[in-house]
């Protein structure tokens, strides 16, 4: 079948679609539907089935003849370290380790925090939460204390599986100190903590609270699979949004499972036992479904890689891995290419590793730059793949099924909507739009399965961030269009959300940081175009009245400060000093105007504007800290 044919074969019957695509799936008992619309428009799939997800990913494999293959490939050229795990060994250790949890109180429903690097224990880790239907939460290694503590209060978790450090390239990230730093912070506490002591640092643990990863598995009963409902949630992920608040976006256990192994071979065009490698982090979206769990669902191998595109120890890095474990499908963010091409733009590394295994190069996470694009299609000499979705979605929202049918690439498109999707394009007022105008980008409900049904004990804010704007629809926070072909383009956020290296991040959130700064009277952050990162944070800052300090030592404070209370992830180097910000006259910052006037592009005077001098100003301040040139 072509892609529109699946497409319509959804659409005109989506409960057969999914159950179908449920056949996938080992049940403990089967569904006997696949959508409950009871409470629309508060959407659930699969409710009435019993299953594990572990069981799914790992056991299964093994009963069915799979148990030597390799299961995880980790290789991390940053401690020089390579090792495999085979699915009966990966199977045997996660038994171990849920029933070294459940020794110590972890059950069904149970929330368990996790923060870890690239590590195959990360894995191992959710894995085993899995096993007991405890709901796991995975914070990422990039964030600071207080983000973390922020996740621990509202998940609430009853333990948080840690390492002692992460490593990024020339420094060791000490992820103990974070770790009590945040549990001080927290008002919620864990009972207990899981430390796993990493060679390159030993952290201290606090007796009575931290046990060690090895130790406190000693001697315990490995533990079974534990049955869950469908509608169980598997996981929650914080995700950014508007406000220093995450949303806790919740992913359903049967939807999960369903949709992930859908995608394998339709999206990712790859079967039981290939390679399949996806150049994330555990601690966003994409490393959770294509780190983690698709690729097990599957029967894939799959690959842990701790390091960087470059600098680890080359540009040459990717090709490296791709070729020594032969990759059939490799995903990544456009913004490591784009480090790659910077340090090899004519491919010489790329030229002395042996890429014939390589089917497809996919890319998502941030929007896909036609240059880039081009210079992966010339160099690797295989499609590359753009593709759109969400932290919400857990997988492809449009994009190009490979395993279906490998439609033309238009440049700028992650082409078309997967089965399970409408997407539609709509002006303010949630009127469908004319193909080639450029409106909000919704999608009909219900979400397809796998996608979140609430946000993680906040129904309300679900209902005000994704529902309430478009009845009928999901609101997606992008904003693009759709051409006469059916291509959609996905063209800005329509919230305060950027996007900063693949990593999504909310400039509220730092506005929230700098304006506690106590010289700080008002402040703006906007996501500034950057050639590497794609976006790039810059603060606007104005002072207290009375305030005579250096300009650039509050600079110097707040970019401190960004870092200690969010984290390095947040790449806040930038910020400026002004008298005013340009409002409207109801007071409404006008951070798009600045956007354009730091990008240098043509914008229009806003009419609604309070003083357009402050323009001006803005201007001068932007040209100071070289943009707007
Ligand atoms: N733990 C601790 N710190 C981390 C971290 C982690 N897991 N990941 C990143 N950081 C730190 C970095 O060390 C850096 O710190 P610094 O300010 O001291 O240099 C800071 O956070 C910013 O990191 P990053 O934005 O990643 O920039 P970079 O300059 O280190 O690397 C790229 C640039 C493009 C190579 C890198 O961002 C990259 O590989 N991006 C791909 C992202 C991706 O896969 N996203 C997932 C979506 S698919
Ligand atoms: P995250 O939840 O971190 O996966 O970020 C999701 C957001 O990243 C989307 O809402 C988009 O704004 C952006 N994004 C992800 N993939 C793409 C893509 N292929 N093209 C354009 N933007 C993308």
């Amino acid at each position: 079948m072509a892609y529109q044919d699946v497409y319509e074969s959804w659409k005109t019957d989506p409960e057969g679609f999914w159950m179908e695509a449920a056949k996938g799936i080992d049940w403990i008992e089967a569904p006997t539907k696949a959508l409950f619309d009871d409470n629309a428009p508060l959407y659930e799939w699969f409710c009435d089935a019993k299953v594990n997800t572990c069981w799914n990913a790992v056991d299964r494999h093994v009963e069915n003849g799979r148990g030597e293959q390799t299961a995880i490939i980790y290789d991390s050229p940053i401690t020089h370290t390579k090792r495999e795990i085979s699915y009966v060994e990966l199977r045997n250790r996660v038994a171990t380790l849920a029933g070294a949890l459940r020794a110590k109180g972890i059950e069904k429903g149970d929330r368990v925090i996790i923060y870890m690097p690239m590590i195959p224990e990360a894995l191992e880790a959710m894995l085993a939460c899995a096993r007991l239907g405890a709901v796991h939460s995975v914070v990422f290694g990039g964030f600071a204390s207080n983000e973390l503590a922020v996740r621990i209060d509202d998940a609430k978790p009853k333990a948080i599986i840690a390492a002692s450090c992460g490593m990024e390239p020339g420094r060791v990230v000490h992820y103990k100190p974070l770790l009590d730093g945040a549990i001080d912070l927290a008002s919620h506490k864990p009972e207990f903590c899981v430390i796993f002591q990493r060679e390159q640092e030993v952290a201290q643990l606090i007796e009575g609270r931290d046990f060690n990863w090895h130790g406190f598995q000693y001697g315990v009963e490995p533990a079974e699979c534990v049955p869950v409902d469908g509608n169980d949630p598997a996981y929650i992920l914080y995700t950014s949004g508007t406000t220093g608040a995450p949303k806790g976006v919740v992913r359903p256990t049967a939807g999960h499972l369903v949709a992930l192994n859908w995608t394998m071979k339709n999206i990712y065009d790859v079967d039981p036992g290939d390679v399949f490698w996806a150049a994330s982090d555990v601690g966003w979206v994409v490393g959770h479904s294509y780190i983690c769990y698709a690729p097990l669902i599957h029967g894939n191998t799959t690959i842990v890689f701790e390091g960087k595109p470059v600098g680890t120890p080359d540009a040459g890095t990717f090709w490296r891995v791709i070729s020594e474990h032969k990759v059939k499908s490799f995903f990544t963010a456009p913004t490591a290419i784009r480090a790659v091409k910077r340090e090899d733009p004519s491919g010489e590394l790329m030229a002395k590793y042996d890429l014939s295994n390589l089917r497809a190069l996919f890319l998502a996470g941030e929007r896909a730059d036609p240059d880039t694009i081009v210079w992966a299609q010339d160099a690797l000499k295989v499609p590359v793949i753009d593709h759109w979705w969400q932290t919400e979605t857990g997988w492809t929202i449009a994009g190009n099924p490979l395993g279906i049918e490998e439609l033309p690439v238009k440049l700028g498109s992650p082409a078309k909507p997967m089965p399970g999707y409408d997407v539609q394009i709509l002006d303010e007022g949630g009127h469908p739009m004319k193909p080639g105008e450029l409106g909000a980008i919704a999608v009909k409900l219900p979400l397809p399965p796998g996608t979140l049904p609430t946000l993680w004990n906040a129904e309300e804010r679900f209902k005000s961030s994704y529902l309430n704007q478009f009845p009928g629809y999901y609101e997606t926070g992008d904003a693009g269009m759709i051409d006469e072909d059916g291509y959609l383009y996905i063209m800005a956020r329509t919230d305060d959300v950027i996007n900063v290296a693949g990593h999504r991040l909310s400039t509220g959130g730092m506005e929230e940081v700098l304006a506690a700064h106590p010289d700080v009277a008002e402040c703006a952050v906007i996501g500034v175009s950057d050639q590497l990162k794609g976006q790039m944070p810059v603060g606007f800052l104005c002072l207290n009245a009375g305030c005579d300090r250096d300009h650039g030592e509050v600079v110097q404070d707040v970019v401190k400060l960004v870092r200690e209370k969010i984290g390095p992830v947040a790449a806040f180097k930038q910020a400026v000093v002004v008298d005013r910000l340009p409002k409207t006259r109801s007071g409404k910052i006008l951070r798009g105007t600045m956007v354009s006037i730091a990008d240098s592009k043509d914008y229009k005077m806003p009419a609604t504007i309070d003083d357009p001098a402050i323009l001006d100003e803005i201007t001068v301040a932007l040209k100071s800290i070289g943009f707007a040139q």
